[in-house]
């Protein structure tokens, strides 16, 4: 049977092995659900063994395990690297669902739950595409490797020990991820830039103890005030980050990229919308796409202290606390930021308190050119599943393990996203455009049939 014909007559099959994917609630971040992600290794493990990898083992690591699987038997031909995640971010807040976050639900030909777009639905993508090569062909046409690992949304910490350690086996001629997004409906995009990110806590310490604010407010210093005062001015009136130092690494990107990013169908509108604030702001001088894509940026990601419960408590915190983050680009050096942006705070901070600084994860930033041959076997098959010639794109989140292997291999990085800016990844209501979900598994098919017929 023809591959495409294939696909579209399993529509049923591939939507109803998603849903037990989809069901099973692997939340890397949340030691309660530690079986759960087991049980979505052991899953997805079974699901390469149907599709005919070998090999297949679930790798323990010191947090959640990783999946492994290769098809080495098709000699002459490229060897692909796989990689996604099962992992997905915590659903809280539940309240906000429209429907529960593990019982996939279809509404105006979106699929919504926790992981639909990040990344179980992508992941998936690759897994329907591998059983219709397989049940089409018999045998994978190229040779692949596949790494599924279950702590990406908490870092890939301990991934990285496993690939180094298994460097030769891991070889490939190709990257190939589906954890990205597509510019809008319609638009197929292949990303060849991600920011990197650095993850910082600072804990400022005023009091021995809480303290009564009559009693003692006037004299003593509080750590949220001067927390807050802090944060207020890691930025100056153009939204530029107000750490000295901070820009001096930035590469330049040329006109003619500048130029091309700038052409690419974003409509600012729909963006807005999406974003749902009254209106945007960011670093002056750069356009939303170059603001989002190729400008670094400091957000603060979560204050807390001092009493937020029912009612009113009049107290002084002895403490204060706060999450936040750099987004980086090229050339920056995530150690070297991390040490500006402490250097900087300490600079801030009052004698009258003490901080606590730490980095919670660092992470660089990637970009690659797109010049190779696969690229456009990427555009054919891209064209294939969605009728139309994909355009490249770069895109401000981040994926540790690109970056690492791009580093370590030296080799191009295919990154087909089949995602949606506004489909709430890491928020309520997650979802994955279906008509993206299919078109995916035949630009994935086609992908993989195309390197081997190159
Ligand atoms: N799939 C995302 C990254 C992403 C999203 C890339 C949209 C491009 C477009 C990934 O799962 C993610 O959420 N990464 C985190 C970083 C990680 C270290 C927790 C991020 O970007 O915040
Ligand atoms: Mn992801
Ligand atoms: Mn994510």
């Amino acid at each position: 049977m023809d591959l495409n014909e294939y696909i579209e007559q399993k529509h049923n099959e591939h939507l109803a092995d998603l849903y037990e994917f989809l069901r099973i609630p692997s939340i890397s971040a949340q030691a309660d659900h530690k079986q759960d992600v087991e049980r979505a290794a052991q899953w997805v493990a079974e699901r390469l063994r149907r599709a005919g990898l070998e090999d297949v083992a679930i790798i323990p690591t010191k947090m959640h395990p990783l999946v492994y699987g290769e098809s080495l038997h098709a000699p002459g031909k490229p060897t692909a690297l796989f990689y996604g995640h099962y992992d997905v971010q915590p659903p809280e807040p539940l309240e906000l669902w429209s429907s529960p976050a593990f019982e996939p639900t279809v509404r105006d030909g979106n699929l919504y739950g926790r992981g639909t777009a990040d990344d179980k639905g992508q992941v998936h993508i690759h897994l329907r595409a591998l059983d219709a090569l397989k049940h089409t062909a018999g045998t994978l046409p190229i040779n692949l490797k596949v790494i599924i690992e279950g702590e990406e949304e908490v870092g890939s910490e301990n991934l990285w020990d496993y690939v180094n350690e298994n460097k030769a086996k891991l070889k490939a001629d190709l990257l190939v991820v589906s954890d990205t997004s597509m510019l809008a409906p319609g638009v197929p995009s292949i990303t060849y830039g991600l920011r990197g990110l650095n993850y910082y806590q600072v804990d400022i310490t005023g009091p021995g103890q809480d303290l009564h604010s009559g009693v003692f407010g006037g004299a003593v210093p509080n750590p949220l005030t001067i927390l807050t005062e802090v944060f207020a001015k890691l930025h100056d009136k153009n939204f530029r980050v107000a750490v000295p130092g901070f820009y001096n690494d930035v590469a330049v990107v040329s006109r003619a990229e500048r130029k091309a990013l700038n052409h690419l169908p974003f409509k600012e509108k729909e963006f807005r919308k999406t974003v749902g604030a009254p209106a945007l702001c960011g670093e002056k001088g750069y356009t939303v796409v170059e603001q989002l894509w190729i400008r670094p940026t400091l957000e603060l990601n979560g204050i807390w202290g001092g009493y937020t419960g029912e009612g009113a408590k009049t107290v002084i915190p002895s403490i204060a606390h706060a999450k936040f983050s750099t987004r980086l680009v090229p050339n920056q050096d995530p150690a070297k930021i991390s040490k500006l942006v402490e250097r900087h705070i300490r600079k801030l901070l009052p004698k009258q308190v003490k901080c606590d600084f730490q980095v919670l994860s660092t992470g660089k930033p990637w970009v690659a050119p797109y010049t190779h041959p696969y690229f456009e076997i990427a555009h054919k098959a891209l064209e294939t599943g969605f009728g139309k010639r994909a355009v490249f794109i770069r895109e401000g989140g981040s994926i540790p393990f690109v970056t690492q292997m791009h580093d370590t291999f030296k080799v191009p990085c295919l990154l087909m996203g089949f995602g949606l800016p506004d489909e709430n990844a890491h928020a309520p209501d997650e979802h994955i455009l279906l008509e993206n979900y299919f078109g995916g598994i035949k630009a994935i098919a086609h992908f993989y049939k195309g390197l081997a017929e190159a």
